[in-house]
């Protein structure tokens, strides 16, 4: 049997059914559009720094994973991102913020509600829309 720290991201994820899936918005959008951007409000320090995280914990054999995506929906809060399977998103995202919902809500399933977005984007979140969860399932392989 292969050590699992040998297996390549994709074997890996096979190896080990994915435990939590990071989303990271990167959405740009031309300079003065009225949604603005994640990246105008420095989306990419905050992919990095995830990605920083997930390679020095070794999270990526480990049943995490991590994709960077297009809009989510709450631009004017953003830099913005989910975890899946819960559908919990964050908002108002700093580089530092990676190792903190890496410690606590990847390791421990505790939100991190002080980077939780506000109520009223929650109830139009993911987590609350059945047929978006559903379509998700399907794509990645939870229902199959
Ligand atoms: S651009 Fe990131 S949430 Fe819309």
């Amino acid at each position: 049997m292969v050590p699992l720290q040998q297996l390549s991201y994709r074997q890996g994820a096979l190896y080990a059914k994915t435990q939590k899936h990071v989303l990271v918005c990167v959405q740009a959008r031309p300079a003065g559009h009225p949604r603005s951007s994640c990246q105008e409000k420095g989306c990419a320090a905050v992919w990095q720094a995830f990605s920083d995280e997930f390679t020095a914990r070794n999270l990526w054999v480990s049943g995490f994973a991590l994709t960077n995506t297009g809009c989510l929906g709450p631009c004017h809060l953003g830099p913005s991102m989910l975890v899946y399977p819960e559908g919990i998103m964050y908002s108002g995202l700093k580089p530092e913020d990676a190792g903190v919902i890496i410690d606590e809500h990847l390791m421990f399933d505790q939100p991190v509600e002080r980077l939780l977005v506000p109520a009223d984007v929650r109830a139009w979140d993911h987590g609350q829309n059945p047929v978006r969860n559903w379509r998700y399932g399907f794509r990645h392989g939870r229902f199959l």
